[in-house]
């Protein structure tokens, strides 16, 4: 259990939540919680391009993953009454790729690119001109027998998803009529979409039950949703038919999450930050490198929430661990007692 835990609580997508086949996954704005700053600004860009009746700006969102950025491009595909194309910035190697799946499109669809930033520049620089213009240019043959088409595709609306928006190029950042950020989810706002899924998912849960839950969720709706089945496995097994405060509570300690939702791996970060590098300021790449993680995951999985919840600091010189963390660890700091 302890070793399965350490990748329980990343907010990347696995199996079991994916796409389609996830009843999880909200289909409508009435459904989708939270976010309600994005939902205001998306409903009316909505309206307004169906009074126009034409097709919708392109759209950026950014934000750490699990958060809601695929559910809120097949809502927004929804509502608009249009085709959704999913497809990822890794999946499109060539830019022939990029121009077989736009001229598939029907006017007014919803392309969406997930993990935009890992597009390679010559399949950007197909996209650039059908953003633009809704057209693109194709060079067919080599030397003296090379000829270029210029090719209208249909109008349609990219929806570009990532969890780094530092790392887009300029001139494609610029390109996007809409960039909106989602933020960590409160615990109220987990607490709904646990009580929710519980409901789907056919398991009577009580209030304390879910916010115990929410409360461990890391901000995060795909992690709540990972936590409330297998705290529902643990139910099951206890022979309980529903799920209560206790039940949570024996789950999660036995999943290794903690009372203020950190895992093995936070607690591995935040003590080495502590003890080996006297709790900071440390760069980011030599703390990635001291417990054994890429750069990219420590910014992306563990310090949203690290740093929404108070436990780490981002300075300019580094990373420093906060007296929080140290008393949630136990460990006895030594730098307050200087001043
Ligand atoms: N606002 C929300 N309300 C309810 N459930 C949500 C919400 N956002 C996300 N979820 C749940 O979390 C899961 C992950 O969301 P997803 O859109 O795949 O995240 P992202 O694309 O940002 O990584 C979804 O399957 C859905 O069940
Ligand atoms: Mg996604």
């Amino acid at each position: 259990m302890e070793t399965d835990s350490d990748r329980f609580l990343t907010p990347e997508e696995i199996q079991e939540d994916t796409e389609t086949t996830n009843p999880l996954r909200p289909k409508t704005f009435a459904e989708y919680v939270g976010q309600e700053k994005v939902k205001e600004n998306m409903s009316v860009f909505i309206e307004a391009t169906k009074m126009r009746k034409e097709p919708l700006d392109h759209v950026l969102l950014y934000g750490p993953p699990g958060l809601g950025k695929t559910t809120l491009a097949s809502i927004v595909a929804n509502e608009l009454c249009v085709n959704i194309k999913i497809t990822s910035g890794p999946a499109i190697e060539r830019p022939g790729d990029v121009a077989a799946i736009l001229t598939n499109l029907n006017q007014g669809d919803v392309l969406f690119i997930d993990e935009i930033h890992r597009i390679s520049r010559s399949v950007e620089e197909i996209l650039y001109p059908s953003m633009e213009d809704f057209s693109i240019d194709i060079v067919t043959g080599k030397g003296q027998m090379a000829a270029c088409y210029h090719l209208p595709i249909p109008n349609f609306t990219l929806i570009g998803a990532t969890t780094r928006a530092g790392q887009l190029t300029a001139p494609l950042r610029d390109r996007f009529g809409v960039v909106l950020k989602l933020e960590l989810y409160t615990k109220e706002e987990l607490f709904t979409i646990i009580t929710r899924s519980a409901k789907i998912l056919n398991m009577p849960i009580d209030d304390p039950g879910a916010m115990e839950i929410a409360s461990r969720s890391r901000g995060t709706p795909r992690i709540a949703n990972r936590l409330l089945k297998r705290v529902r496995d643990f139910a099951q097994v206890m022979n309980s038919s529903f799920i209560d405060r206790k039940i949570a509570r024996i789950a999660l300690k036995k999943l290794g999450i903690d009372d203020l939702g950190l895992d093995n791996n936070d607690r591995r970060m935040l003590t080495t930050l502590i003890k080996l590098y006297g709790g900071g300021p440390v760069g980011i790449e030599t703390l990635a490198a001291s417990i054994g993680e890429e750069t990219v995951t420590i910014e992306d999985v563990y310090e949203p929430y690290l740093l929404q919840a108070e436990f780490l600091s981002r300075t300019p010189r580094g990373r420093c661990a906060t007296p929080r963390a140290y008393s949630h660890l136990g460990i006895k700091n030594e730098k307050v007692k200087e001043r």
